[in-house]
C-alpha cells in the first residue's frame, strides 16, 4: 500500500461562522441570533476584531522556532506568505487571546546585566531573550459577499511594536511605532464570502522608552467598511469660535470618491447636542466629485447659546456628516467634539473659556496593575477618575502618542491634555507620526497642546534640533492652527535649537532651570513645567530600604534633578506667569526603579501606586489642589517594638489649624501655612493618634490606630453593576481588617481569589515596586499578596448578564465576598473570530455525530470520532485504522448543538487507486436548522479522472455564503466497485475519510 502523509486524509467540513451582532457563547442566545447579513448593510461599520485572537511565540534568533520566517522568499510574489502565514496554517495549538493583548506582563521576571532591562521593568524582552521577544497573532474572520462592492479597512490601534502584517498570505505592511496608530484600505486583498486571515509579527527587540512598554495587539484593532465614497480616515475636523452666547462651529470634510464615475451629492453636517437634539446643520447641495478625486469642504454652523466644554462641565457635542446621493445615504460619520476657547497668555498663563485656570497637571505612562500596557477601556476612567480625585486637572501623555480611550476619559470626564509625540524627527515615517497624532486627535476638547518630544539630549541645544521643531510646528499649524506646541525640555536656561524656537517652554525641573531668570531674559516666551519633581514615594514605607527596594512615604526623596513634592508646587503657585505644572507622574509604572535596581521593578515616582492607591502625597496635592475638606496623618500606628522611639507624624491638610492627640493627650495645636503640610515628632504609644483641625468654620477629625491582627478580608468593587457587553470592569479593591473592624495598614497575607459566574478575573496586582508576584495566572488559579493593606483584582463582564460571584480567601481569615452585576448590554458591533475547529473539538461542546453508514467495527475501538477525525485517538495509517467504507455511500448528519452562519462546506477525501481507494462520484450537502426538513445545498462533482495515479487528496467545496445551519448531511457517493481497467476491477472500491472540521 502506498504511504501517504497524515495531513493528507483530512475530510474538512468547514463552516465559516461570523457574527458581528452574535456573542461568542455557546446557547440559545446564539440560536436566536439575527442574520449576520442583513438585506442592506449600514451605511458604514467599525467592528470590533478584539476577541478571539491565537497567539504563539515567534523567535527572534532562530528562524526554525519562528515558523521559517527569515527562510523562505516571503516578499517575492504576491499572495506568497508561508509558514505561519500562510492562510491554511494550522494554528489550532496556539493560545486564544483577546485583545487587548500585552504579552510582556505575563512573563516572569528576569534580572541581566541589561539597562533596557532595567528601564523596562525586568521583562525578558530585547535580543537578550529570543524567544519571548517575538509574537505572531492570527486571527480569521468572514466578510460576506454583499461586501463587494465597499471598501473594507483594517485598523490597528496600538501594537508594540514593529508590526508586519499580511492578509490572506499578502504582505500588507510593516509598522515601527508602538505608539502610532495604522491601517490599510484591504479591499483588494479580502476574500468575498469566504474565510480571511490576518497575519501578525511583532518583534519587540527593540525598545523605544526608558520605561516599560508591554509587547503586542495592546490596543484595539477594527474592521472598518463603507462606501467608495465616503468621509476620509481623520477627514473630519471640527473647531469653533466663540462670542458672547453663539458659537460658530467650522466643519472641516475630506471626502474621497474611490469609484471611477463622478457622483454629486449633498454634505449635510449636523451639531448634535448630548440629548441628541440638532443644534445647528448646513448643507451643501450638489457636490461634484469625479472618479478618483478627493477634496476638503468646509462648512460654519452658528449654535446657539453653546454649553462650554469645561473641567467641571465637560459638555460635548457631536458633528454628524452625512453623504446623501440621490435619496441614498452613501456615508455617515459622527466626530465626538467640544465648545470652549484656550489661551495660554505669557504673563496669566492658562485660560478656558475666557476664565484663568492653572494647569495642574501630572505625567503618565500607560499601564496599570494586572494588565501592563493592555488597558480595557474602563481602567482608562478610572485613573483618571483617580486623578480628578486628587484635583490634577490636567494629563501629559509621556512620551507617546495615547489611546483614543483616554482621551475619551478626558473630554468626558473634564480633564486637559498635553498631548506627546514619541520620536522627534521628520523624516516621512516621524512626521507621518506626529501628522497621525494630530489627525487623530485633534477634535478631542481635553487636548490644549501637542508635544513635539521629550527631553531630546542629543539634538535639543543644536541647529537640527531648531529645524526638526520648526518642520514639526509648521505641519502641526496645517492640521491644526488652534493650539500652541509645546517641547519637554531637560537643558535648563539653555536658549539655542528647540528652546529658542517653540512658542511654550517645556521645563523639566525647576532643579535644572533657574525659571525666574529664564523668564527675565526670554519675557515673551510663555512658560510651562512640561515635567517637575520627580518625588520618590513608596505607599505606605516609613524608611528608606535599599535591599527590599522601598523609599519612604514621606515627602523625603528625589533624584538629583528632581525635588520633594512641597517646594515645587510652592514655586508654581507663588508665579501666575507659570501656566501651570506636570508632576512627574500621577501612577508609579513599570521600570525605571530609580533609586534602586533589582530586585525593584517599578517605579517610586507615583503620587498613587500602580494600582491607583493614594501614597500620602496624595493629600498634599488633594489639600491644595481642591477645595474639598482635607485632613490626613500618617504614619500608621502599628510599631510593636517601637514604643518610647519618637516617629515623625505628618499631617496633609487644608486646614488653618490642626492639634494632634495621642490617647487623648494634645501634643500641641498648630497652624498650616498655605501649601504647606505639619510635622509632629510624637514617642510611640500603642493606641490613638487623632487630629482634630478647623477648616472654615467646621471641625475636621482623621485619625490612625494601632491594630491586631488581620481577622477579615474586605472586598470593595468600585462599581457593582457594570454592562455585559464583553468589555467592562469592575475594579476590586482589597484590605484586611483585625477583630475590630478596623483596616490592617501593614497586613501583607497572601490571598487567593475565586470567581463565579459571567465574569473574569483579568489581572491583580498590589503596587509593591519590588513584588516578583505575577499578575496573570494564565491557569485560571488567581492570587495575590496584600502590600501594606492592599491589593488590587480587575474582574472583567463577558456579554452574557448575570451576577458575578466573587470571593478573597487566605487561610486564617473570613473570607471576602462581592457580587457584581452584570446587566444585560449591547456589546459594541464586533466581528466574531472565524476558528476551524474539527468535529472533535465540537463534539466536546456538544455536537454530534451520527452516521448512516455501517463502518469498520475496527474503528469503534477508536472511537466514533476516530473515523472522522484522524488526528486524534492516536490511530494512524500504518495501524490499519483508516480503512474507511467499502461499497457503501458514506452517509453522515453532524449536529453542530448550534446554528452558524456557514459560508463553505467542505470535505477532503484522498485518492490512491493502487490502494483501492477512490474519491466518491459526488458529495451532497443539505443543511437543515431543525433536523427535520434538510435542504439540499450543493451536489459537487468529482472531475478528477478515475484513473488518476499516486496518492493525492481532493477537496469538494460547496459555497454557502451566509446560509443558518445547526444540522449538517453529507453523502459522499462511492463508486461501489473499481471501475473496468483496475487491476482489482469488479473487486469493492474504498473511501477514505478521516475528518471533519468546522469553521
Ligand atoms: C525625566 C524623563 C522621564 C523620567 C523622569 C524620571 O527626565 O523625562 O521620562 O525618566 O526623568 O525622573
Amino acid at each position: 500500500m502506498t504511504r501517504v502523509k497524515p495531513f493528507a486524509f483530512a475530510a474538512i467540513l468547514m463552516f465559516f461562522g461570523i457574527g458581528p451582532y452574535l456573542p461568542s457563547q455557546t446557547g440559545s442566545r446564539l440560536a436566536q441570533a439575527p442574520a449576520p447579513e442583513p438585506q442592506s448593510p449600514p451605511i458604514r461599520e467599525q467592528l470590533l476584531l478584539d476577541p478571539g485572537w491565537k497567539f504563539s511565540f515567534g523567535d527572534a534568533a532562530d528562524p526554525r522556532n519562528d515558523f521559517g520566517y527569515g527562510t523562505g522568499e516571503l516578499f517575492a510574489k504576491a499572495g506568497g506568505g508561508a509558514g505561519a502565514i500562510n492562510v491554511n496554517f494550522n494554528d489550532s495549538s496556539w493560545r486564544t487571546v483577546d485583545l487587548p493583548h500585552d504579552w510582556a506582563v505575563e512573563l516572569d521576571f528576569v534580572n541581566a546585566q541589561d539597562g533596557t532591562l532595567t528601564s523596562h521593568g525586568y521583562k525578558p524582552l530585547g535580543r537578550q531573550f529570543p524567544k519571548t521577544t517575538v509574537g505572531w497573532y492570527r486571527r480569521a474572520f468572514f466578510v460576506p459577499k454583499t461586501d463587494e462592492n465597499r471598501r473594507i479597512a483594517l485598523r490597528f490601534d496600538g501594537v508594540y511594536r514593529d508590526a508586519i502584517v499580511w492578509l490572506n498570505g499578502h504582505y500588507l505592511g510593516r509598522n515601527m511605532s508602538g505608539y502610532s496608530e495604522f491601517g490599510f484600505d484591504v479591499s483588494d486583498y479580502i476574500r468575498y464570502g469566504q474565510k480571511n486571515q490576518i497575519v501578525v509579527r511583532i518583534d519587540a527587540s527593540n525598545a523605544e522608552g526608558w520605561f516599560y512598554e508591554g509587547a503586542g495587539i495592546y490596543r484595539h484593532v477594527w474592521l472598518l467598511k463603507y462606501d467608495p465614497v465616503h468621509v476620509e480616515d481623520y477627514g473630519v475636523f471640527v473647531h469653533s469660535q466663540v462670542t458672547a452666547g453663539a458659537a460658530q462651529v467650522t466643519a472641516e470634510t475630506a471626502i474621497t470618491n474611490e469609484l471611477d464615475s463622478t457622483v454629486t451629492f449633498d454634505l449635510q453636517s449636523d451639531v448634535m447636542d448630548e440629548q441628541g437634539t440638532r443644534v445647528g446643520s448646513s448643507t451643501l447641495r450638489g457636490v461634484r466629485l469625479e472618479g478618483s478625486q478627493h477634496r476638503t469642504f468646509q462648512q460654519q454652523i452658528a449654535v446657539a447659546g453653546p454649553k462650554l466644554w469645561s473641567l467641571d462641565a465637560p459638555h460635548m457635542y457631536k458633528l454628524v456628516s452625512q453623504l446623501l446621493s440621490q435619496g441614498k445615504m452613501r456615508d455617515r460619520v459622527e466626530t465626538a467634539f467640544g465648545i470652549r476657547t484656550i489661551l495660554l497668555d505669557k504673563d496669566r498663563g492658562f485660560f478656558l473659556n475666557g476664565k484663568p485656570v492653572k494647569i495642574l497637571g501630572t505625567c503618565n505612562h500607560q499601564d496599570h496593575a494586572g494588565v501592563g500596557s493592555a488597558l480595557p477601556d474602563r481602567l482608562q476612567y478610572y485613573r483618571i477618575e483617580r486623578l480628578r480625585e486628587m484635583g490634577s486637572n490636567a494629563y501629559r501623555t509621556s512620551h507617546n502618542p495615547p489611546t483614543r480611550e483616554l482621551l475619551d476619559a478626558c473630554d468626558k470626564l473634564g480633564m486637559l491634555v498635553m498631548d506627546e509625540n514619541r520620536l522627534i524627527g521628520s523624516s516621512p515615517e516621524m512626521i507621518g507620526q506626529f501628522e497621525k497624532l494630530i489627525l487623530r486627535d485633534r477634535n478631542h476638547p481635553s487636548v490644549i497642546i501637542w508635544s513635539l518630544g521629550n527631553e531630546e539630549s542629543g539634538i535639543q541645544n543644536t541647529d537640527t534640533g531648531r529645524r526638526l521643531a520648526e518642520s514639526l510646528m509648521r505641519r502641526q499649524k496645517q492640521l491644526d492652527p488652534t493650539r500652541f506646541s509645546t517641547y519637554a525640555a531637560n537643558n535648563g536656561n539653555q536658549y539655542e535649537g528647540i528652546n529658542q524656537v517653540v512658542p511654550v517652554r517645556g521645563i523639566n525641573y525647576m532643579t535644572v532651570t533657574d525659571i525666574d531668570k529664564y523668564r527675565k531674559d526670554h519675557p515673551d516666551q510663555i512658560l510651562l513645567g512640561s515635567e517637575e519633581a520627580s518625588t520618590l514615594c513608596t505607599r505606605g514605607i516609613y524608611a528608606n530600604d535599599k535591599d527590599r527596594g522601598y523609599v519612604s512615604d514621606y515627602d523625603a526623596n528625589a533624584p538629583g534633578w528632581g525635588a520633594r513634592t512641597e517646594p515645587v508646587w510652592k514655586f508654581y503657585a507663588a508665579r501666575a506667569w507659570l501656566a501651570g505644572l506636570f508632576i512627574w507622574t500621577g501612577f508609579d509604572y513599570r521600570g525605571e526603579p530609580t533609586p534602586y535596581r533589582w530586585p525593584c521593578i517599578s517605579s517610586h515616582f507615583g503620587i498613587m501606586d500602580t494600582c491607583g492607591f493614594p501614597k500620602n502625597n496624595f493629600y498634599y496635592y488633594q489639600s491644595w489642589w481642591t477645595d474639598k475638606d482635607v485632613l490626613h496623618i500618617y504614619p500608621h500606628w502599628n510599631w510593636k517594638g517601637k514604643e518610647g522611639q519618637p516617629i515623625d507624624v505628618w499631617c496633609q491638610s487644608n486646614a488653618e489649624t490642626v492639634e494632634l492627640f495621642l490617647n487623648g493627650k494634645s501634643l500641641g495645636k498648630q497652624s498650616m501655612q498655605p501649601n504647606s503640610h505639619l510635622e509632629w515628632k510624637v514617642p510611640y504609644e500603642p493606641g490613638i493618634l487623632e487630629a482634630r483641625a478647623d477648616r472654615k468654620g467646621r471641625t475636621l477629625t482623621a485619625k490612625v490606630e494601632t491594630t491586631g491582627e488581620p481577622a477579615s478580608i474586605v472586598v470593595t468593587p468600585d462599581r457593582t453593576s457594570i454592562r455585559a457587553d464583553g468589555e467592562d470592569l469592575s475594579i476590586v479593591n482589597i484590605t484586611a481588617l483585625d477583630a475590630q473592624s478596623r483596616e490592617v495598614p501593614d497586613a501583607g497575607n497572601l490571598l487567593h481569589f475565586e470567581l463565579s459566574g459571567n465574569g473574569s478575573i483579568i489581572g491583580v496586582g498590589n503596587g509593591d515596586p519590588s513584588s516578583h508576584e505575577s499578575d496573570k495566572y494564565l491557569t485560571g488559579t488567581w492570587q495575590r499578596s496584600l502590600f501594606n493593606g492592599k491589593c488590587q483584582v480587575i474582574v472583567q463582564s463577558t456579554r452574557e448578564a448575570g451576577t458575578i460571584q466573587f470571593r478573597a480567601t487566605s487561610p486564617g481569615l473570613k473570607d471576602g465576598i462581592a457580587s457584581i452585576h452584570a446587566e444585560a448590554a449591547e456589546p459594541r458591533p464586533y466581528l466574531k473570530p472565524f476558528t476551524p475547529e474539527t468535529v472533535n473539538n465540537l463534539a466536546r461542546r456538544g455536537a454530534k455525530v451520527q452516521y448512516k453508514s455501517a463502518w469498520d467495527p475496527r474503528f469503534a475501538a477508536a472511537g466514533a470520532d476516530a473515523l472522522i477525525d484522524g488526528n486524534l485517538g492516536g490511530a494512524d495509517y500504518q495501524d490499519g485504522l483508516w480503512q474507511g467504507f467499502e461499497k457503501n455511500d458514506f452517509e453522515a448528519v453532524v449536529d453542530l448543538g448550534r446554528v452558524l452562519t456557514a459560508s463553505q462546506l467542505r470535505t477532503d477525501y484522498l485518492q490512491d487507486i493502487e490502494a483501492r481507494i477512490f474519491l466518491p462520484t459526488s458529495v451532497e450537502y443539505a443543511v437543515s436548522t431543525d433536523g427535520k426538513e434538510f435542504k439540499v445545498v450543493a451536489t459537487v462533482a468529482n472531475d478528477m479522472p478515475a484513473d488518476k495515479a499516486g496518492a493525492f487528496v481532493k477537496q469538494f467545496i460547496a459555497k454557502l455564503d451566509g446560509t443558518q445551519v445547526r444540522y449538517i448531511r453529507v453523502i459522499a457517493k462511492n463508486l461501489g466497485l473499481c471501475p473496468p481497467g483496475h487491476r482489482q476491477a469488479g473487486q469493492p472500491a474504498r473511501l477514505f475519510i478521516d475528518e471533519i472540521v468546522v469553521q
